[in-house]
């Protein structure tokens, strides 16, 4: 139904299962970008001539658009960069360096756990993981007794598995490392293409957020800070658009955002973001959550007739994705026939080695979905999936 609005699907007759990657964008957000370069292409923040005001409106108007989404207090609480990694690399380099201990999940992306490597940090030194159990749950009991034994630590942690689709409960993640006086950052890549955020009803302090897998252009994304950190917060870069005054003995800093979006930006990506934000809100989270789970139950249903499939988690409490492997095949087979049939989805480590090794695999097959997929797409899928079974086996 929804599909009509992304030019991707006017050109491909593609099964496209593959949205925790990237999603694709909608007409208008293409268009948004394309009018930024053929109309009012400017600099922001810099010029007074007539483009480059608009431009900075536009892109002042892309973080409103953003504040307003999330339910964040303020303007300055939203800065944009390039994605989730540079989000977490940001807050890990500028805020995390002094922090005895980081706490993350199981489950955590490899943009959530490198960077803690890159400080020094291994497990039991500097890094702590909770443990999760055979259907890949949060054990908040772990969670306890690491929070007892590090007081004040900074706890990362992902919202939505991007290889197996498991949500964890945010709200109690957070209400409970607060009550142990820890600060956190949820890795929300996964999470505003399914689900509503709600910055000051969830009460983090850091929230990561992706641009391109929320059907904005790729290279976009931003940080949700909370203001009492703002004041603190070192820059993670500096120079032109930062500044406040420079002479060549020392410089000083703007106030949030400004001080944090060193270089130019991405302009046109900022402003398609805006318009993808606006795209999601026509569509509505409440027509989201009801396609999406339709379509997910469908999969779930028609997967589990396949014979031999191997499945690491439930359902119930899963969005999105749905990642599974079936009997002595590699997923790597699968997706090299899967595509040759017109279906495009991600086989391999999805970039969580760490939670694959504790499974012992060394990877899966994850289909992941968007509100334009449908039974079609999962039809689709279903008969390629039988078809390269039959060649392998
Ligand atoms: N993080 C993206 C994925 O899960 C690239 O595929």
């Amino acid at each position: 139904m929804f599909k009509k609005d992304f030019p991707y699907f006017q050109n491909n007759e593609i099964a496209y299962l593959d949205n925790a990657a990237t999603t694709h964008k909608p007409k208008e957000v293409i268009d948004s970008q394309s009018e930024y370069y053929e109309k009012y292409c400017a600099n922001t923040h810099r010029s007074s001539f007539g483009h480059a005001n608009k431009a900075t409106q536009k892109y002042e108007e892309s973080r409103k658009i953003l504040k307003e989404f999330i339910n964040a207090k303020l303007n300055e609480e939203i800065i944009f960069t390039k994605g989730v990694t540079e989000s977490i690399n940001f807050i890990a380099s500028s805020f995390v360096k002094n922090f005895k201990t980081v706490i993350i999940s199981s489950l955590e992306h490899h943009s959530n756990i490198v960077p803690w490597h890159m400080q020094g940090r291994k497990l039991g030194d500097g890094l702590a993981v909770v443990n999760c159990n055979k259907n890949l749950d949060f054990d908040f009991e772990h969670f306890e007794q690491l929070l007892k034994e590090n007081p004040k630590a900074f706890v990362s942690i992902t919202h939505i598995s991007n290889a197996f689709g498991k949500i964890h409960d945010i709200k109690a993640i957070i209400e409970l490392a607060h009550k142990y006086k820890a600060v956190v950052m949820i890795d929300g890549a996964q999470s505003l293409a399914h689900i509503k955020v709600d910055m000051q009803e969830l009460d983090v302090d850091f929230f990561a957020i992706s641009g391109h897998k929320t059907f904005a252009p790729t290279g976009v994304g931003a940080i949700y800070v909370k203001q009492k950190y703002l004041k603190n917060l070192e820059a993670y870069q500096t120079g032109g658009a930062t500044i406040n005054q420079v002479d060549f003995n020392s410089s000083t800093l703007l106030d949030s955002p400004y001080k944090f979006e060193a270089g130019t930006q991405n302009i046109a990506g900022i402003i398609g973001f805006g318009t993808a934000l606006q795209y999601l809100t026509r569509v509505g989270y409440e027509n989201i959550e009801i396609i999406e789970k339709d379509v997910f139950n469908y999969l779930d249903k028609e997967l589990k007739k396949i014979p031999n499939i191997i499945f690491y988690n439930d359902i119930e409490d899963s969005i999105g994705s749905r990642s599974f492997n079936f009997e002595n095949i590699t997923p790597d087979d699968i997706g090299i026939l899967v595509d040759k049939m017109g279906v495009s989805l991600r086989v391999g480590h999805h970039c969580a080695q760490p939670i694959m090794k504790k499974l012992g695999i060394k990877g899966t097959i994850r289909v992941s979905l968007s509100f334009y997929n449908d039974y079609n797409d999962i039809n689709n899928l279903i008969n390629a999936l039988k078809k390269a079974l039959s060649m392998l086996q």
